[in-house]
């Protein structure tokens, strides 16, 4: 799309690319939502939308990327990547930021379906999105949350040799949960072995939609 050169972004690792989705995969993404992205009864985000009904679920997929595109400015923004497997969109990954350009900080957030979780995937779209924000980006920084209980999210942080960062508590539904925060620094981004691959493309047309 010449007006929405983020379009035109792609990041590929081994099993994955990871890009915008047309609203037909933002549709099949939402599908992957309803059919279940946390085990029942878990909390694993501070805005409960995993644990709603799966209509509502799905509906707040959609709404959440409509809403992340129409709110853009290269101040404050969240790129939700859709992610492909063998052409089947499997999950999304969020790379996103306010003041970037000043702060050189970033975040990241992520989701598989249940039925792609625990091969390895959550690490490759780790991966991906650290290799856009410290190599394409020239990110500082970037940080990644998740609630104590949320094993397999921090295991993947722990991969990355980010280090704790605080431990914040939220309120979800009226029940407290402890959400830790983790940093990985540019050295620390640059001293890791990169045993994962990642290639990005189309990047230079939109750069300026970040920074
Ligand atoms: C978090 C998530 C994206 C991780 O992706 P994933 O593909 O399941 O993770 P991976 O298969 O890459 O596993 C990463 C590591 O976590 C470990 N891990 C996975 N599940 C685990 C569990 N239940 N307990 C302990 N470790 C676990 C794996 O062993 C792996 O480490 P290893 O390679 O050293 O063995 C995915 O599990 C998910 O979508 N969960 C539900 C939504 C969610 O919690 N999102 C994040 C909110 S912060």
């Amino acid at each position: 799309m010449r007006h929405w050169p983020l379009t035109a972004l792609e990041l590929t690792t081994a099993e994955l690319v990871l890009r915008l989705p047309s609203d037909d995969e933002l549709d099949s993404l939402a599908q992957v939502a309803a059919d279940g992205v946390v085990p029942d009864g878990a909390v694993y985000f501070p805005q409960p939308w995993a644990s709603a009904p799966p209509a509502e679920r799905a509906r707040s997929v959609l709404q959440n990327h409509w809403w992340a595109r129409g709110d853009w400015t290269s101040e404050n923004w969240r790129l939700l990547l859709a992610v492909f497997h063998d052409g089947q969109v499997i999950g999304q990954q969020n790379l996103s930021a306010r003041g970037f350009a000043a702060t050189g900080e970033a975040r990241t957030g992520f989701w598989l379906g249940r039925r792609f979780q625990g091969q390895g995937y959550g690490t490759q779209m780790r991966a991906a999105a650290l290799a856009l924000a410290f190599d394409g980006l020239g990110a500082a920084r970037v940080t990644s949350t998740a609630f104590a209980d949320n094993a397999a999210s921090r295991a993947v942080s722990r991969k990355f040799g980010y280090r704790p960062n605080g431990v914040h508590r939220v309120a979800v539904d009226s029940h407290p949960y402890d959400v830790h925060e983790e940093v990985i620094e540019a050295a620390g981004w640059h001293g890791h072995t990169k045993t994962i691959p990642v290639d990005t493309a189309g990047l230079s047309g939109c750069i300026s939609f970040f920074r």
